[in-house]
C-alpha cells in the first residue's frame, strides 16, 4: 500500500466537488437541495441516486449504496483508496505527498508502471498499424479497401485505422527490438496463447478500440480476403483493462454529440459507426460483436436520454433491435428505430430508387452506394420503440386469425413490463388493442392473467427516530461537531444501540484522525443503521443551525440522566 500524507487526503476531499466529479458519470438533475440521477449501481428507470453538495455524499435510495466522493471512484472505477485519491489529486491539480519516504511500495509502483505500459504498448502498436496502412507498401491493399468503401482518409485518420502485416512474427520482433518484456507481451493478449510469439492479428484491418478516455484498449481486425474461411471479424481478448460488455466501439468520439444531443445512435458493427461519423452523425457508437449488454445501456445512459437503433435490416438484425429496445427500456432510456432502406427510398425520391441491384442491409451500405450525404438523410426516418414492435408482431404472426392475434398482442407484453407507471401501460393497452382491433379490458385481463405474480417482499425493518438517534446523526454528518460532544457527552450516557455504534464509530474516526466522511461511513457495520443514516444525512433537518441542534440534542441527553 502507498501510504499518502493526511493532508494530502484532506486536500483531496476538501476541494472535489462532489457534483461534478459525480457528473461525469452520472446525468444529474437539481430538485430541492439535492441533484438526481439515474443509480450507476444499479439497473432502473427512475432516478433514485441522489448527491447531496453540502455534505460531499451520494446516495441510492433504490439500492442503498452511498457514501462520498472516493468511496464513489473506489466503486465506479474499481479503485483501491490511495488510487482513487490519485486520481482525484490528479485531476484538482493537487501534488500528492506520500507519508513514508519511499513513497507508493515496491508493489504499487510496479503495479501502475505495468498498467502504464501497457497502456503505451497499446497506443504504440495501434501507431505503428497506422503508420503501416498509410506509409508502407504492405498497407496499401488495405488502404485501397478502405477508400473503396467510401470511408474518407479523414476518418482513417480519426478512428486511427490500421493494418497488421501479414507476417504473423513481426509485431514481436518490433515490440522486442522497443525492449519489452516476454511476460509484458505476455499479459498484453496481443499475442497468440500457444505461440507467444505470433501475432494474433495478421493480414487484417485494425480498428482500435478505445475506452471512454479515449485510451486504446483493444483491436478488432477485418480481414480483407473476401469469401474466405477466416472470420470476417476477430476481437482482442478481455483482459485486466477490457470488458466488452462494458465497453462501446467510437465511444470516446461520440461523447462529446451524446452529451450535447442526450442522443445516441446504436449501430451494429464497426464500419457502420465510421460511416455515420463520416455522415456527421457523430453521436453513433456499437456494441462489440456482442449483444447490446445492460451496461453499456446504462454507460449510455449517464448522458442520453434516447437511443435511435440502427441495425442491420436483416432478420438477425431485427431480432436485435427487440432485445435492445427492452434492454434501454430497463435502464431508463428511450429508444427508436430507425428504418434506413425506407429513410434511403425517401432521400432518393421516387422514380428515382437506381436500378434495385444494390442490396442496402446496413449504413456501411449506404455510403458506399450513395455517399454520406445519403447516410445523413436516411437515418432521420424513424419510427417510435413501441410502433416499431407493433409493426413487427403484425408481420411476424397471421392476425386474420384469433390465434395470431393473441400471440401478437401477447408478444408485446415484455414491452408492457418495461413501462413502470400505469397510465403509460394503460395508453399502451388501449393502442395494442387498437392495432390488433381487440377489446382493451381482454388485452388487459391477457396481460395480467400472463404476469407471475411478484413475490412479497418483506421491508427490512426500518430504525425509528428517537433524540440520541437524532443528535449523533447529526453529529456524524456534521463531523466538526464531534470534539464539543465527546467533551461533554460519554458512551455511557447514550442507550439506544444505532446511537452507540455512530458514537463509537465517530471516537474511532477521530482518534486514527483521518480525514473525510468516507471512512468515517466505512465504519458503521449495521447495514440498516448505515442506510438509515445515509437516508436522513441530506434532510434539512441536520444542515440548517447544526451547532445549536446539537447544543439541544446534548442538554436533552443530559437531562434525561438526570
Ligand atoms: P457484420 O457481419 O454485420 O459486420 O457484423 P459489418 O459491420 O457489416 O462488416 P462489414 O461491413 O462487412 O465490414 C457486425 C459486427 O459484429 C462483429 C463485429 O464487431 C462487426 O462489426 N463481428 C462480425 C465479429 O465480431 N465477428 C465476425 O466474424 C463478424
Ligand atoms: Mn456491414
Amino acid at each position: 500500500m502507498a501510504y499518502i500524507s493526511e493532508s494530502t487526503i484532506a486536500e483531496v476531499q476538501n476541494r472535489a466537488d462532489v457534483v461534478s466529479v459525480i457528473g461525469e458519470y452520472v446525468r444529474l438533475e437539481k430538485r430541492g437541495g439535492r441533484y438526481w440521477g439515474l443509480c450507476p449501481f444499479h439497473s432502473e428507470k427512475t432516478p433514485s441516486f441522489s448527491v447531496d453538495p453540502d455534505r460531499k455524499m451520494y446516495y441510492c435510495f433504490g439500492c442503498h449504496k452511498g457514501g462520498g466522493v472516493v468511496n464513489f471512484l473506489m466503486e465506479t472505477e474499481k479503485l483501491s483508496f490511495p488510487e482513487a485519491i490519485e486520481s482525484l489529486a490528479k485531476k484538482l491539480g493537487v501534488p500528492v505527498v506520500y507519508a513514508n519516504q519511499g513513497g507508493p511500495s515496491k508493489e504499487d509502483k510496479e503495479r501502475e508502471q505495468k498498467t502504464e505500459t501497457l497502456e503505451e504498448l497499446y497506443r504504440r502498436v495501434a501507431g505503428s498499424f497506422h503508420h503501416i496502412l498509410l506509409k508502407k507498401p504492405e498497407g496499401e491493399a488495405a488502404k485501397r479497401y478502405i477508400r473503396d468503401r467510401g470511408i474518407s482518409d479523414e476518418m482513417t485518420e480519426r478512428f486511427r485505422l490500421g493494418f497488421a502485416p501479414d507476417d504473423r512474427y513481426w509485431l514481436y520482433k518490433f515490440l522486442g527490438k522497443k525492449g519489452y518484456s516476454d511476460a509484458l507481451l505476455g499479459e498484453s493478449g496481443l499475442f497468440s496463447r500457444n505461440n507467444k510469439s505470433a501475432s494474433f492479428f495478421s493480414g487484417r484491418l485494425m480498428f482500435p478500440i478505445a475506452d471512454r478516455r479515449g485510451r486504446t484498449v483493444a483491436f478488432g481486425g477485418r480481414t480483407l480476403k473476401e469469401g474466405s474461411t477466416d472470420p470476417k471479424y476477430i476481437n482482442s481478448a478481455e483482459s485486466a483493462f477490457y470488458k466488452k460488455r462494458e465497453t462501446l466501439f467510437a465511444i470516446d468520439l461520440a461523447l462529446g454529440e451524446i452529451r450535447k444531443t442526450r442522443e445516441a445512435y446504436l449501430a451494429e458493427g464497426y464500419m457502420d459507426v465510421i460511416s455515420l461519423h463520416q455522415g456527421g452523425i457523430t453521436n453513433a457508437v456499437a456494441p462489440l460483436g456482442t449483444a447490446f449488454t445492460a451496461e453499456q445501456a446504462r454507460l449510455l445512459g449517464r448522458w442520453a436520454e434516447k437511443v435511435y437503433i440502427l441495425f442491420d435490416s436483416d432478420s438477425a438484425g431485427q431480432e436485435a433491435a427487440v432485445k435492445a429496445i427492452l434492454t434501454l427500456r430497463n435502464s431508463g432510456l428511450s429508444a427508436a428505430v430507425v428504418d434506413i432502406q425506407n429513410g434511403l427510398l425517401d432521400y432518393l425520391g421516387n422514380g428515382n430508387q437506381g436500378d434495385g441491384a444494390v442490396k442496402i442491409k446496413d449504413p456501411a451500405d449506404i455510403l458506399q452506394n450513395f455517399g454520406p450525404e445519403a447516410l445523413q438523410k436516411s437515418v432521420k426516418y424513424s419510427i417510435t420503440d413501441f410502433e416499431y414492435l407493433l409493426k413487427r408482431s403484425r408481420s411476424l404472426f397471421d392476425t386474420s386469425v384469433s390465434e395470431g392475434v393473441s400471440q401478437g398482442v401477447a408478444s408485446l407484453f415484455p414491452y408492457l413490463d418495461t413501462l413502470d407507471s400505469e397510465v403509460a401501460r394503460d395508453s399502451a393497452v388501449q393502442r395494442i388493442a387498437e392495432f390488433f382491433g381487440a377489446d382493451p379490458l381482454a388485452v388487459s385481463r391477457d396481460y395480467r392473467g400472463k404476469k407471475t405474480v411478484a413475490p412479497l417482499r418483506r421491508d427490512v425493518p426500518r430504525l425509528r427516530m428517537n433524540d440520541e438517534l437524532f443528535l449523533l446523526i447529526l453529529v456524524f454528518v456534521n463531523h466538526d461537531l464531534y470534539p464539543k460532544l465527546r467533551s461533554e457527552v460519554s458512551l455511557e450516557e447514550v442507550k439506544d444501540s444505532g446511537a452507540r455504534e455512530l458514537f463509537i464509530a465517530l471516537e474511532e474516526w477521530y482518534r486514527n484522525d483521518t480525514p473525510g466522511i468516507d471512512d468515517l461511513f466505512n465504519r458503521i457495520e449495521q447495514p440498516d443503521l448505515k442506510r438509515f443514516v445515509m437516508e436522513q444525512a441530506g434532510s434539512d433537518a441536520f444542515k440548517v443551525n447544526a451547532a445549536l441542534a446539537a447544543d439541544d440534542g446534548i442538554r436533552r441527553i443530559k437531562q434525561k440522566g438526570l
